[in-house]
């Protein structure tokens, strides 16, 4: 379970904290009520509990057979349909999972439209046993279009009619292209439910299908998300705390919020959060801008500006209080002999306070989450947990927290440019513009 510990914010931020309860609480009721802006889209409160038996013992019968299948699986998707499974797979399993485990390597493609990207993987697949999970609620989504057609293809030179045994798509149970494809070849398939939006989609088939293939177990992911829901329920919860403070630092003019963690293997749950907060908050012109860093990694790079730059940001960090594994330093009589006698998760831990302590002093202050441990049920709870703050969060700013009317610009833009029927007046405009 996650606690929020709010002992290094400040006491301005304490006083704005208490002044502002009462939005939060109302914030809360309306999240739980569905009575809030987006309510169509609250279907991931329930997912750690209330989801598709028979579905999830699907998922997991089809990950077992990949795994036999395949050397190499290749998860196609962006945004939502892409970063909840590699944040909790590295998470849970490491940054080096692929060479470290004995299942097949999971890269990830259709997070970009980069030749380049595209060709590199494609490269790794043409030597060895692959198959594929196309990931898109909308069906619709031109980069994971781009990679798929690219990949399919790749299968079926390879494997001939047998491709479509390695074809695996989790979209809409009835709309879209992707579905209209699949239902017309007989792939096995998974549902996005219709009241999740993506970025709250991970403990859908959209992330449990790539967990079940990493090894991981999605039971006790499962568990650790319901347990976390019935604790952050109703008023004074922890995930209500850290919405609570993240609000406070606003009003106190912070309008950045650094997730900072001391474990590389978090560093891409921090752009799932990202995602997350960023999608969910940023408009209207409001929200904070939620930003990532690695430490002691960035320390040594972004530590500079958060020490001494301009004084817009807070950080929250996110304190895992036990390591998977330690590492003694023993004796010797090198450098770093101050350290004779100590653990590695030790020397890590100073490295946290001292920075706390330091970012604090400097004017940044620091909302701490201390989690446990890295396993499948803690990281199921630190979802949840997000997810939970966030809405409450979204809401105390009066946005719809499951819309994203923005992303919609660029796309008409690429679209136009890319000649897509239905754009050619703006196609004309951009051109214009462009030749300027
Ligand atoms: O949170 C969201 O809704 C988005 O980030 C989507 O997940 C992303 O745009 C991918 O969409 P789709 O799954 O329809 O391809």
């Amino acid at each position: 379970m996650i606690k929020t510990d709010l002992s290094f914010i400040g006491d301005e931020a304490k006083k704005l904290m208490d002044a502002h309860r009462a939005e939060a609480d109302a914030a809360v009721a309306l999240l739980e009520s569905g009575s809030g802006r987006g309510s169509d889209f609250l279907g991931w409160q329930a997912l750690p509990f209330d989801y598709d038996r028979d579905e999830l013992s699907r998922i997991k019968s089809a990950a077992e057979r990949i795994r036999k299948q395949a050397e190499v699986f290749v998860v196609i998707g962006i945004g939502g349909s892409y970063l909840g499974a590699r944040a909790v797979i590295e998470a849970i399993k490491g940054t080096y999972h692929n060479e470290l485990s004995d299942g097949p390597k999971i890269y990830f493609a259709g997070n970009s439209v980069s030749a380049d990207a595209l060709g590199e993987l494609l490269a790794i697949c043409r030597e060895k046993n692959f198959c594929i999970n196309v990931i898109s609620k909308s069906g619709t989504t031109t980069e994971p279009g781009v990679a798929f057609r690219a990949f399919s293809r790749l299968l079926t030179e390879k494997y001939g009619d047998g491709a479509d045994e390695r074809v695996y798509v989790t979209t809409d149970k009835s709309r879209g292209a992707l579905k209209a494809l699949t239902d017309r070849k007989g792939w096995e398939s998974f549902v996005v439910p219709d009241d999740v939006g993506g970025r709250f989609s991970v403990l859908t088939a959209v992330g449990l299908l790539p967990i079940a293939v990493a090894g991981c177990d999605v039971d006790a992911l499962l568990k650790g998300a319901a347990d976390s829901a019935s604790a952050q329920k109703g008023t004074g919860t922890q995930a209500e705390e850290y919405a609570l403070a993240r609000y406070a630092m606003l009003r106190a003019g912070k309008s950045v919020e650094i997730m900072v963690s001391y474990e590389p293997r978090l560093t891409m749950f921090a752009e799932w959060f990202k995602q997350l907060y960023g999608e969910s908050e940023g408009k209207e012109g409001k929200g904070l801008f939620p930003a990532a860093c690695a430490f002691s990694t960035d320390l040594h790079s972004m530590g500079q500006y958060i020490q001494d730059g301009q004084r817009i940001m807070f950080e929250t960090v996110l304190s895992v209080e036990n390591s998977a594994t330690d590492y003694d330093l023993g004796e010797d009589d090198d450098g770093i002999a101050f350290l004779n006698g100590q653990k590695v998760s030790f020397v890590n831990r100073m490295a946290q306070q001292g920075t706390i302590l330091a970012h604090c002093d400097g004017g940044v202050p620091n909302v701490v989450l201390r989690v446990e441990r890295l396993d499948e049920y803690n990281v199921g709870a630190m979802i949840y947990f997000f997810e939970k703050a966030c809405g409450i969060s979204a809401y105390m700013l009066g946005v719809n927290p499951f819309d994203q009317p923005g992303v919609e610009s660029y796309k008409k833009n690429m679209f136009a440019l890319l000649g897509k029927p239905g754009f050619e007046e703006l196609r004309e405009d951009l051109n214009k513009r462009l030749r300027n």
